[in-house]
């Protein structure tokens, strides 16, 4: 909830000047509420990229980039990875408070019991290419989950807008582990609901109707970790998409397809893919330099993939817990010695000395490291975003329900600094 303050921020534009109100947060910077700039000043604000924006007030994720700090609803990120699992987690996110061991139990059944697809959505799979890359197969069956549960896209019933909550939160491993097998050319496995969400998903993954396969509980809980740890962070690029498409009012389903697009792109959740095809084109630690002065040349557009953030100018705390279960995994699959692991930790080291990147407060972020676990387990980088939409799921959900409740819901539409051509008129083909 905000504070208005007692002070005002004053904006003079010519002979008009305008007293603008600040609002405190809970933590954090103040935000001064310009929403009464064009009506009184006759000004747009311009903010390309939403460097200084706030566009929504928010009680779900808070970070601190310059401490290093990423609050799930005030609870640290290390605390939750530690001691909370996933579906804990994505209670904690979506209700605002951690649950009783009822509520959990409740919760746990609801989702446990909604994790298989309509039986005609495997045909729908069948439609794509079998090379289509998983991202867009998870895009479009997250899509067209609105014309197979028609009785839960209603946004201004609070019970239906329940129900699409826990499918989508239910289904999407569903969904991420087919992509997975389509893409693999192997028959699809079906959820098994005496399986924690972890496990389930890693058994749709890697077993086969041929031999039985067993859950290592060390990767389960690797797995668990990736989750909770990609599960919400704060007003990113896709949760920002999200909002704005529900917005509109659009259907719950349609909206997570939305963030699921934006997530795909290698300057956001495509990084951990980018990152890992960028390790094993480095090949081997004596390659790194050529490819750190890359990186530094302002004439290459080539960027470190898994390196610097948007918000955190200190070190990513995801990274650092991601960077432990790393060890952990490659421990007990005993492949410390991977080459691709080895150019990971040089590159590393050799980047958190370098002058450029100290200098721009680049460090490595939750992608550099997600990706060697994923690929150590036996994920082709293909799967890496779709992992990572997974997880994302159940903060794309909080965001949207606390946006649909809030009383002062508008349609998000930016302006802009229009810089083409003035009123001319139209000019017929011969005369041009
Ligand atoms: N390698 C080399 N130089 C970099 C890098 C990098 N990875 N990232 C930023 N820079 C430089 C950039 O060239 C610029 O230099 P200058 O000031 O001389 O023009 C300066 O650092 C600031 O960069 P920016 O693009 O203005 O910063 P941004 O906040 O807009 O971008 C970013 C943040 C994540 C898009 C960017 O750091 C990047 O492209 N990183 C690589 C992709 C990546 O790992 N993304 C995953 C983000 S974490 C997962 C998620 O939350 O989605």
């Amino acid at each position: 909830m905000t504070h208005q303050s007692h002070e005002t921020a004053k904006l003079t534009i010519g002979d008009k000047t305008l007293d603008l109100p600040i609002y405190h947060g809970t933590v954090g910077p103040d935000v001064i509420d310009i929403r009464r700039l064009y009506s009184e000043g006759g000004v747009f604000a311009f903010d390309p990229g939403y460097t200084s924006t706030g566009s929504c007030e928010s009680a779900i994720t808070y970070i601190d980039g310059d401490k290093g700090q990423l609050l799930y609803r005030g609870y640290p990120i290390e605390q939750l990875a530690a001691k909370s699992h996933f579906l804990e987690v994505a209670y904690l996110l979506l209700y605002g408070e951690l649950p009783t061991a009822e509520q959990m139990e409740d919760f746990e059944s609801r989702v446990t019991n909604h994790t298989m697809l309509h039986e005609q959505m495997a045909y729908f799979f069948r439609g794509f290419r079998r090379d289509a890359h998983p991202m867009a197969v998870v895009c479009g069956i997250m899509g067209a989950m609105s014309a197979f549960y028609h009785d839960s896209t209603d946004i201004n019933d609070a019970w239906q807008r329940e129900v699409a909550t826990i499918r989508m939160i239910a289904k999407m491993p569903t969904i991420v582990a087919w992509a997975f097998k389509y893409h693999v050319g192997q028959p699809f496995v079906y959820p098994r609901n005496n399986l924690d969400y972890a496990s389930n998903f890693l058994n749709m993954c890697f077993s086969v109707p041929a031999t039985d396969y067993v859950v290592d509980p060390i990767l389960s809980r690797a797995m668990d970790r990736i989750f909770t740890l990609h599960a919400d962070h704060e007003q990113n690029a896709s949760t920002s998409t999200v909002r704005l498409a529900s917005s509109s009012g659009a259907n719950p389903f349609a909206c997570i397809a939305a963030g699921v697009a934006c997530l795909w792109g290698p300057a956001h959740g495509g990084a951990n893919e980018a990152a890992l095809m960028m390790l094993r084109e480095i090949g081997t630690p004596d390659r790194i330099p050529e490819f750190i002065a890359r990186a530094r040349d302002k004439d290459d557009p080539f960027r470190l993939m898994g390196f610097g953030h948007r918000v955190y100018k200190n070190f990513d705390p995801r990274a650092k817990v991601m960077k432990q279960s790393a060890d952990e995994v490659l421990g007990l699959l005993g492949i410390e010695r991977n080459p691709t692991l080895q150019v990971a930790k040089e590159l590393e080291r050799i980047a958190l000395e370098d002058p450029y990147f100290i200098e721009k407060k680049l460090y490595p972020n939750v992608d550099f490291y997600s990706g060697i676990i994923l690929d150590a387990m036996g994920f082709p980088t293909s799967m890496f975003t779709p992992i990572f939409a997974l997880a994302r799921t159940v903060g794309w959900i909080s965001q949207w329900k606390e946006m649909i409740e809030d009383p002062q819901l508008k349609i998000g539409r930016p302006r802009q600094l229009y810089t083409g051509a003035t009123l001319r008129d139209y000019v017929d083909v011969e005369n041009r």
